[in-house]
Order: C-alpha cells, then structure tokens, then sequence
C-alpha cells in the first residue's frame, strides 16, 4: 500500500469508525430515565455489595494504606487499575455497567508501604458534560434525555477499560477509539495519544499483547465498516505496520491471541445489525445467532495479507490467558468460554438499577490450532461447575508456551452471595493442580496479576496481587499471595479507607 493510499484508508477507517459509533443513537431510551437511580438505591439497602456498581463520590481520592502481614521486601512498583466509575451524572444513572466514565488508580509499592491514587479521566465526554452540567452523549447501552450528536468515536470514549504501561508512556484503554495517555505520577490525564499521524482515530482495543521483548500487537474492530484493524508496534512505540482484515458480519471483539508467528481472533455470532427504524442503543444494534459459527482468524504476524478463517460452535469470550506456538505449527490458547454474551446483554445492564439477574457462566476452555490443516478443536479445562475469568499469565512468557494459569474462578457449591467469582486459583498446566484462596463473602475479588520476583525464572517465583472490595466495612483491599501457595491466602494485605467501583482491568509496573 502507498503512503497516500494508507492515509486514505486511515481516514476512511476513522471516519468509518465514527459514523459506526454514531448511527446507532437516535433517540432516547423509552425508559423512565430517574428511575434506574431510584431503583438501584433502593436494591442497595436489601443487597450492599451493590456498592459495587455505586458511582464515585467525587473525581480523586489519595490515601496511604494500613499494611498487615508480611510485605514482601522486592515487591516494589506500581499496581495500577481502571475501570466504570461516574456511574451517574447530574441524577441520570447509566444503564449498563461498560458506559461509567473511566477512573484510573494507582497503588505505589514501595519498602515505605503502599500508597493509594485514583482519578477520574478527562475524556472529552467528561469535560463536555462536566461544563453542560448534565448527561449528553450516548454510550455502549445508554441514551440519555435530549442527547448530543456523536461527532466521532473519540468524542464518547470513556477509557474505562484497561490501562498499559509501554515505552515509558501510560495508556488509558477502551474499545472503540484511541488511548488515552495519562501521567504516571500524578495520573493526570495529557490527552488522546496517537501511535502516527495517520492513525488517527483508528480503534485501538484494551487488551492488547506485549511481547516478552516489549513488541505490542493490537486490534480493533470497525463496526460501520464491518472490518478488524490490526496493529503492530515496537518496544519503542514506533509504529511498524497498521493492516485490515475484511470482516463481515462484524462483531465484538474483546481481547485476542498472539503466539511467535500467528495472530488469532475469535469474531462470535453476535452481528452488528443497526436499524435506521428503531431506535437502539450499540449493544441493542447487535443480534445474537445462537445457532451459527464463531468464526476465528488466523493471521500471518509478518503479512496481515496471509490469514485464514476456521469455525467453532457459537460461543461467548471475553478473556483469553495466553496463546504459543509450537515448531509444528501448531497453536494453543486458552479461554474463559461463556455459551452466548447474555450477561454483557442483560445481567451487567439489570444490574445497574439493583435487577440480580443470573448470566451465563464462563468455564474455561482450551483450544488447538494445527496451522497446517487449517483446523481448531476445544476442550474444557476443568469440571463443569468451576467458572472463570480474568485468566492471566507471567509476563515474561506472554506469546510464548506457558505453564502456569492465574484467574478468578468460583463454584455453585461454594458461591458468594454477591454472585461474582469469589475465589483466586492458580493452575499447572504440567501437574494438572490447581490450588485456589476463596474470599469471605463481604470481599469481591476484582481482576488478580501475576507479578515475577525480579530476577527469578520465567514462571518459578512472584506473587499474585489483587485488588477486592470489602462493602461490608467500605474499604479497598490489596492483597499479595506467593504464587506457589495462592491457597495459604494473603502473605500481606494493603487497605484503604474508602471503597471505589469495581475495576475491570490492571497493569503492574515494576520500579
Ligand atoms: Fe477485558
């Protein structure tokens, strides 16, 4: 491609993007918009670990926090964390849990104990509705009264998603548009961050994969267009190669695989179908086909050209762990696989006006591509009452073979009464062991890391840190297990005098 013929697909990717975020959005909800707040408050004094889904108090907190047990001496760095947080604005409550405005925290490790940040990012949306005094844009599931045009993709990113340390630079992620780039000391927000001048615009996921030498990949998706962008950069944060993949019919597509030679993506039956007759929200403007394939790309890393496609039954994944490549060709992943995305659809939307309604589980699975034959098969990793999420892996083997799992994981038997997963396991792909610490119910464990002991062997010595809230007593918890005993519970725990929203996805920085 030509360096004006690239250009041209650039802008017409973002323009693309835009008129794909906007056409969904003509008119608001036929819901009684202050009822979801009523709702909801109510639903709190009968259920109080709904102070989950509580929006924030106010735009920053700061506090250092009382540290028990043994705080490992070379665990130092900076464990930061995003996710929804203004949940409401001016009275207007917003009916999904994936629309709050993003707040970024951040905990400070240090031999001095652990300081505490969070601040709410200065999206465009948050400043325009911040100086309207009201709710003005619509979101992934929300429409609020009389509300703004969408001008752009950009124009209603809320960054709430993840966040990624990367060549010395932190950025706040979301789905559908750029990143936001964020100081890491203060956690002001600098402004939309752009790989090129050329990619303006262009989505930019929050899952995307660093290579154990820094190189990132990444992908977004284009809804207007029905077309997947994939993005490769270097350690640096130099731009190596923007490509695109045609993609129809599109979907959503959360997080994605990356071993030393493929990328893999995983587009479900969950098509994009915006009517101009209707009014709907994003998330209404796609259309569940239980019955149809979950369609996965296999991409040349090298030549974003040179892909194939191969099929799975219908299935749900937000999170895969890790995805390798053996000398064969052959390639293996893992993933925390729902049948069908009804919670994304129902249970994270009910919830915001205090509705419990029961989603689909996750249960993780495996998978094995053989390259050669163009073929996929899956199997379940566990018996079938065990569900999962937010599964993760050492960094220094994130592309690469793994033999270790960490994620969130629960039970039917064992489940909490807040109804998230209530425990954090470890697993052993060699050993087949998987060794688990289960919350007490007053604490909701959010997403746990693996962070490595510097210097140690790839996979052989670390922690998992984890954040949970304790709505019982409105505090936040940071708590540190040695890796290889997850099940003797905390070696040390960090707490805050205050409670936040659940957080979706974190970074660990070491320094
Ligand atoms: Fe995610």
């Amino acid at each position: 491609m030509t360096t004006t013929a690239r250009r041209t697909f650039l802008q017409q990717l973002a323009a693309l993007g835009a008129a794909g975020a906007a056409s969904p959005f003509l008119s608001p909800d036929a819901f009684a918009e202050q009822s979801w707040a009523e709702q909801f408050n109510n639903a709190l004094e009968t259920h109080p670990w709904l102070k989950a889904y509580r929006s924030i108090g106010q735009t920053a907190y700061e506090a250092t926090a009382e540290v028990t047990g043994n705080w490992p001496e070379d665990l130092t760095g900076t464990f930061y964390r995003n996710g929804p947080a203004q949940h409401e604005i001016a009275g207007y409550r917003y009916h999904h849990w994936f629309d709050g405005d993003g707040m970024l925290q951040a905990y400070h490790l240090s031999s001095e104990g652990v300081r505490h940040q969070a601040r709410l990012i200065e999206t465009y949306k948050v400043q325009a509705e911040r100086e309207a005094g009201r709710a003005l844009y619509p979101g992934f599931a929300s429409i609020p009264p009389e509300p703004a045009g969408v001008t752009s993709p950009d124009s209603v990113n809320v960054a709430n998603i993840s966040v990624l340390p990367h060549h010395n630079k932190l950025l706040a992620l979301w789905e559908a548009g750029s990143p936001w780039e964020m100081d890491p000391e203060t956690l002001n927000t600098r402004g939309i961050y752009e790989f090129s001048e050329n990619t303006r615009g262009v989505p930019f996921s929050a899952h995307p994969r660093v290579e154990p030498d820094g190189t990132l990949w990444n992908f977004g998706y284009v809804s207007g267009a029905n077309l997947l962008v994939l993005w490769h950069i270097d350690a640096n944060g130099k731009l190596v190669k923007i490509g695109k993949v045609d993609a129809d019919p599109i979907s959503m597509v959360h997080d994605f695989v990356v071993t030393s030679r493929h990328i893999v993506l995983m587009v479900p039956p969950l098509n994009y179908e915006p009517s101009p007759d209707r009014p709907m929200t994003f998330l209404d403007a796609h259309v569940w086909y239980s019955g149809e394939a979950t369609r996965v790309l296999v991409v040349d890393k090298n030549d974003f050209s040179n892909y194939f496609w191969t099929e799975l039954p219908a299935q749900w994944v937000f999170h895969y762990g890790n995805g390798w490549e053996d000398n064969n060709g052959i390639i293996r992943f893992d993933a925390a696989r729902a049948d069908d995305p009804f919670a994304m659809i129902d249970t994270f939307r009910q919830v915001m006006r205090g509705n419990i309604v029961p989603g689909s589980s996750s249960h993780h699975h495996q998978y094995r591509i053989d390259t050669s034959t163009r073929s996929i098969a899956e199997v379940p990793m566990f018996s079938p009452d065990v569900d999962s999420e937010f599964p993760c892996v050492d960094p220094r083997v994130s592309c690469r073979q793994n033999r270790k799992l960490t994620m969130l994981s629960s039970s039917p038997s064992t489940s909490a009464i807040h109804g998230s997963l209530n425990e954090v396991s470890t697993f052993d792909f060699d050993t087949g062991e998987r060794k688990l610490y289960r919350y007490p119910d007053h604490q909701m464990p959010e997403e746990h890391l693996y962070v490595p002991r510097p210097g140690s062997v790839p996979e052989q010595d670390g922690w998992i840190v984890g954040t949970a809230l304790n709505w019982r007593d409105e505090q936040m918890l940071l708590n540190v297990f040695d890796v290889s005993h997850v099940d003797d519970g905390p070696v040390a725990t960090a707490t805050l005098p205050y409670a936040l929203p659940f957080g979706l996805h974190g970074k660990f920085a070491a320094g």
